[in-house]
């Protein structure tokens, strides 16, 4: 605006040439704040807007204790039958920074017992359950916990294992593949049975979005929520042109934050309570998620000179560079793909088409930063390895690689 109004005092009368020159000045201005806004992806993060959303990410409920707690009563089953050996069973992780000395010391020496609920609800008061946000109250002289919520860390942060397996650092943007999220909700004593079975049927790492929609059964893949920056259709299917738009769907329609989500495309249509305590967090919660860069692939996890060699098939004899292409290695800015370009569908007997079930009916080519750390791969998880993924495309592409084109090609993939 400041050169605008420049150019406006060097030409204070107006006349043809003054209003062509305000015209390009206009439109210079306007391309100015699309490359800065427009592509929001592409901001340099403000790091306190960034600082903001890490806290939104980790801790905030958005205030779905309505729903975990209200509705579902998992504060009941938490608090009577989950001691922290089942919690670590069922994936859950905990957070080791959030540990006083004198805690991770009984857990030590053995004397806090990890086979008592009790110790998950002193887990909890510390904060130091990932993704599981608890409030604890004195009830009748006894610790309690009387409300529970779940934030975007349940499905999308792990830990390091660095204390324990399942206890460590928080590693957040990395899918929680070891959290069985539908197996948690099948514990509800709030479900009839028809839902328990489909609940409990999804396994470790998936979980499906659209289930309470369409009442379809497909789980999906838990994918990172790192290494989106630049990229701008977002989810499996590309529904949304950034991360806001499933963080707003995933927020009100599945954890049961209050606030609203509409889509005309897919007719999903809902509002929960009447105080929106998830719009105004979007912006700094989209920051940081931009702000996680993929993890690099670990020296020695790959042979490099196979990876260079693998390259060149990536770009040449594999094709694969004919949608993997550019920085982010997919075209998914320009375009998204019909069903019958993917290798991954059509999906296993009696699974519904995920595609047919999402708002774009197509699918992403998916970006492939931090591959070595995320198996398994596609949507619905059909290839267990990189090999399996390399393996899949020779045949249902035709690629006709030798076994050494194939195993170079996978070196690559494992160095991204
Ligand atoms: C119960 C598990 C679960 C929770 C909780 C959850 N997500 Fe997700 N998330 C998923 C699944 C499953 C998908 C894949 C959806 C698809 O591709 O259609 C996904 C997709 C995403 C994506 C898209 C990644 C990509 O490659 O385009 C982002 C970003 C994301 N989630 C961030 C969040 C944030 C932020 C929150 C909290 C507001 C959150 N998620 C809460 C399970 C979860
Ligand atoms: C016609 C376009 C197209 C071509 C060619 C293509 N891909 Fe893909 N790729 C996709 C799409 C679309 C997906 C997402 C599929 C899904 O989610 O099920 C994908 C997914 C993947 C994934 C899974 C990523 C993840 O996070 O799960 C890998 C790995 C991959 N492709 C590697 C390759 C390799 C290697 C080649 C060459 C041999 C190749 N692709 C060729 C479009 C393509």
């Amino acid at each position: 605006m400041k050169l605008f109004n420049k150019e406006k005092s060097l030409n204070p009368r107006s006349g043809l040439y003054s209003s062509v020159w305000l015209a390009f000045i206009s439109a210079s201005v306007v391309a100015v704040l699309v490359t800065a806004c427009g592509g929001s992806n592409n901001d340099t993060p403000d790091p306190a807007l960034v600082a903001q959303g890490k806290d939104i990410f980790r801790f905030d409920t958005f205030g779905d204790e309505t729903t975990w707690t209200d509705t579902l009563r998992m504060h009941e089953v938490i608090r009577t039958a989950v001691d922290p050996t089942t919690a670590l069973a069922v994936g859950l992780k905990v957070d080791a920074e959030a540990l006083p000395a004198a805690v991770v010391q009984g857990i030590q020496n053995g004397s806090i017992s990890l086979t008592s609920p009790d110790t998950t609800v002193a887990l909890l008061k510390l904060n130091a359950v990932v993704g599981v946000k608890g409030t604890v109250e004195v009830v009748n002289g006894k610790d309690t916990l009387t409300k529970v919520g779940i934030t975007c860390a349940l499905c999308h942060s792990t830990v390091d294992n660095s204390f324990a397996p399942g206890i460590g650092k928080r590693l957040d943007g990395w899918a929680n593949r070891d959290l069985d999220p539908g197996l948690i909700i099948s514990l509800s004593p709030a479900l009839d049975a028809t839902k328990k079975a489909v609940y409990s049927s999804w396994g470790k790492g998936k979980y499906d979005p659209r289930f309470n929609f369409d009442g379809k059964n497909g789980p999906q893949v838990i994918p990172p929520a790192y290494g989106l920056q630049g990229i701008h259709r977002i989810t499996s299917t590309g529904d949304g042109e950034d991360v806001a738009y499933w963080n707003r769907y995933v927020s009100v329609t599945q954890m049961g934050g209050h606030g609203s989500f509409s889509d005309a495309r897919t007719g999903v249509n809902v509002k929960n309570g009447t105080d929106d305590q998830v719009s105004s967090k979007l912006p700094a919660l989209q920051a940081y998620q931009l702000s996680l860069a993929a993890p690099t692939a670990p020296a020695g996890s790959f042979d490099p000179a196979a990876a260079a060699r693998g390259k060149l098939v990536f770009n040449q004899n594999g094709k694969c560079v004919t949608c993997h292409s550019g920085a982010v290695l997919t075209d998914a800015n320009s375009l998204l793909h019909p069903i019958s370009d993917v290798v991954s569908e059509p999906e296993a007997a009696g699974v519904p088409s995920y595609a047919s079930r999402s708002a774009t009916k197509m699918y992403r080519t998916a970006p492939l930063a931090g591959l070595w750390q995320h198996a398994p791969y596609f949507h619905n998880g059909s290839a267990a390895t990189l090999e399996a993924v390399v393996q899949t495309y020779n045949t249902r592409k035709s690629l006709n690689l030798t076994n050494a084109e194939m195993a170079d090609l996978v070196q690559y993939l494992k160095s991204l």
